[in-house]
């Protein structure tokens, strides 16, 4: 059960002579009054009273007083926190009636709620952060915010290289006129080598025609005694005629002019193949960055589920960019009721335990807003002390001259 403010008890703190409070135990209490009246001294005390020594405010005692200051403040949990004396010492005493100290009011009081301008100050991205550890997705979201500003940054570097390869591939050169691979020079060259070599058997057949044919003269010489031989070597000789007749050399002049031609064709096969390579990279790389944009959008998904899959204080509250919204707008876009009630509806969640909230400057609510306000609050089992410059019906206690002007003890919360 959070603890609330059942009764307050002022006297000659800041403005204020002599100020006792009821507030209803959910909803809006009001403090109205006109300009320097003492309103937000009463708050001012209760911050004193509950939240220790650094909520003192710097000129405490009233002036012309010659009583010290007196604060009495009894919480809903039973506990009665008082100050009084010439130091103005903490007394805080416990339902059995034992003594107790700050350390105790801190586990329920929060301190934002009774300085709730620190959290209103607070810039964009604090208050975010708040928010964020209250629904428990800060480290989730700053992790994932985090892989996102490394994605994009990756993202767009790779689209700069793609930009870059698509731009340098197009404006290198292209020859149709030679073929998709590089020519092997070996192969040539052993074709060469082959041909030379036949060309060097028919070198050998024509030696062999020249020996017979000097056979034959030998023969005619010996023609008689060597009768047989001649007609042998006459047919030798017609056979190995016959062969050398059809012998035909083969040109290499085709082989040399392409070896010639080699390195010629060759360079530009490997322009042509440094193209295709870099229309190849420029593809790649558009490729990554197609995938790093389906990641950036998956990321920003996983972000969006995060922040609509938690309990949030109050529907419509959102963080994007790091900073709080609310129904779409960011803090400085905010209304400044607008801004009271996330303000509010944030304090709470951050300390469930502490069921009362401090407010100063009411009257930026107009009538309608106020209740709708102090429904809002009622609902969520919320005690508003506010102050407003008003004497109107809307308030719950005036104060005038540091004194409460209705002498009776409010008990309801007073908002028409
Ligand atoms: N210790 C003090 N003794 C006497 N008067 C003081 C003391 N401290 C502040 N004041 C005076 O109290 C007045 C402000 O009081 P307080 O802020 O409570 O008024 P308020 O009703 O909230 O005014 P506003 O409507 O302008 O917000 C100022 O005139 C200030 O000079
Ligand atoms: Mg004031």
């Amino acid at each position: 059960m959070s603890v609330k403010i059942n009764s307050l008890e002022l006297e000659n703190v800041k403005r204020i002579r002599a100020v006792k409070i009821e507030p209803s135990a959910s909803g809006l209490t009001v403090i109205g009054g006109k300009n320097n009246q003492g309103k937000t001294s009463v708050l001012d005390s209760i911050a004193w009273a509950l939240g220790g020594d650094r909520f003192r405010p710097s000129s405490a005692v009233r002036e012309g007083s010659v009583i010290p200051p007196y604060l009495r403040i009894e919480l809903s949990n039973g506990l009665i926190v008082e100050r009084k004396g010439k130091n103005s010492d903490l007394k805080v005493i416990d339902p059995a009636g034992n003594k107790s100290g700050q350390q105790l009011l801190n586990e329920f009081i929060s301190a934002f709620a009774l300085d709730l301008p620190k959290f209103m100050n607070a810039n964009n991205h604090e208050k975010a952060d708040t928010l964020l550890q209250i629904i428990g997705v800060g480290d989730r979201l700053y992790e994932l915010e985090r892989i996102e500003r490394e994605v994009y940054n990756n993202r767009h570097a790779i689209g700069q290289i793609a930009d870059s390869k698509r731009k340098h591939a197009s404006e290198m050169p292209f020859y149709n006129d030679v073929p998709d691979e590089l020519i092997s020079a070996s192969e040539l060259i052993k074709q060469q080598q082959d041909i030379l070599a036949r060309n060097g058997e028919n070198a050998r057949k024509r030696l062999e025609c020249d020996r017979y044919n000097r056979e034959l003269a030998e023969a005619q010489i010996a023609f008689d005694a060597a009768q047989t031989r001649l007609r042998e070597a006459e047919q030798n000789a017609v056979i190995a005629r016959t062969s050398a007749e059809n012998l035909l050399d083969e040109s290499t002049a085709e082989l040399e002019k392409n070896i010639a031609d080699i390195e010629l064709i060759n360079n530009k096969i490997r322009t042509n193949l440094e193209k295709e390579k870099a229309e190849e990279d420029a593809k790649d790389y558009n490729n990554k960055y197609d995938e790093l944009t389906a990641s950036l959008n998956d990321i920003r998904k996983q972000k969006y589920d995060l922040l609509h899959n938690v309990e949030l204080p109050l529907d419509n509250l959102s963080v994007e960019d790091g900073e709080l919204t609310y129904n779409g707008f960011k803090w400085d876009n905010m209304s400044g009721s607008d801004q009271l009630r996330v303000a509010a509806a944030i304090v709470r969640k951050l300390n469930p335990d502490c069921g009362f909230v401090l407010l100063d400057k009411l009257e930026q609510m107009d009538i309608d807003t106020l209740n709708s306000f102090g429904e809002w609050l009622e609902q969520e089992g919320l005690q508003a002390i506010a102050t407003r410059v008003s004497t109107g019906d809307e308030c719950s206690i005036i104060i005038e001259d540091g004194y409460s002007k209705k002498d009776d003890v409010v008990t309801t919360g007073g908002v028409f």
